[in-house]
């Protein structure tokens, strides 16, 4: 048997997961905020969009715990220097038997993330996938021929939502969360962030090839 060396390159993404420091859920009060009824609110209710919820002063711990955790996720392991992490959008989730999320990214956002409030042994796991189902066609499906489990192929990974963790991944990663069967309600914090980077670029490989610099407005 010869012995064959693997290495997985180019990895789609990073998800993170960070356990709060204190249960933050404590804080929360759905009458603290507006949700919106143009969804269907028998399985699922969402915070009015545009007005970031996290500003709000009951979820001021919460915040700072956010940024802070976020911007250590950036420094720490994706490696992206920057002065400062920001939310730009923050959102409330509540779901009920039957709710489910599509599959969906986040756009003009650097890193997005979720909080967990209300969670229950029972519901979905948070799954992401390697990519968009119309990125995929037309080719060959090998999919029902593969071992299951295998991370190396696997196209959907699903990570558990527990009460009180946060889930982070980059905001292009597609995610989606499957129907709860179960009689109880899920409420999350959803967040998109950017960053201010750093002025000096000289010690990076490549710096100063580009005749522009992105710089994000708060
Ligand atoms: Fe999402």
């Amino acid at each position: 048997m010869t012995e064959i060396f693997t290495a997985p390159i180019f990895p789609t993404g990073v998800v993170a997961i960070a356990e709060a420091d204190k249960k933050y859920s404590e804080d929360f009060n759905k009458n603290n905020f507006e949700f919106d009824d143009k969804w269907d609110i028998v399985t699922k209710q969402r915070s009015n969009k545009f007005e970031s919820v996290l500003d709000h002063p009951s979820l001021s711990d919460m915040k700072s715990w956010i940024v802070k955790t976020a911007s250590q996720f950036l420094k720490d392991t994706i490696k992206l220097k920057h002065k400062k992490l920001f939310i730009t959008d923050s959102w409330i989730n509540i779901n009920n038997k039957g709710g489910s999320q599509h599959r969906h990214n986040h756009r003009n956002s650097i890193l997005s993330g979720v909080y967990y409030i209300r969670t229950r042994e029972g519901h979905p796991k948070l799954e992401f996938h390697r990519m968009h189902p119309t990125d995929q066609y037309p080719y060959i499906s090998l999919n029902e021929h593969y071992e299951y489990g295998n991370p190396l192929t696997t196209d959907t990974v699903g990570f558990p939502t527990d009460q009180d963790t946060m889930i982070m991944f980059p905001s292009q990663l597609y995610h989606s969360h499957p129907p709860i069967t179960i009689d109880e309600e899920r409420i999350n914090i959803s967040w998109n962030a950017l960053v201010h980077f750093e002025d000096k670029v000289e010690d990076t490989p490549g710096a100063g090839k580009y005749t522009y610099r992105l710089k994000f407005e708060e």
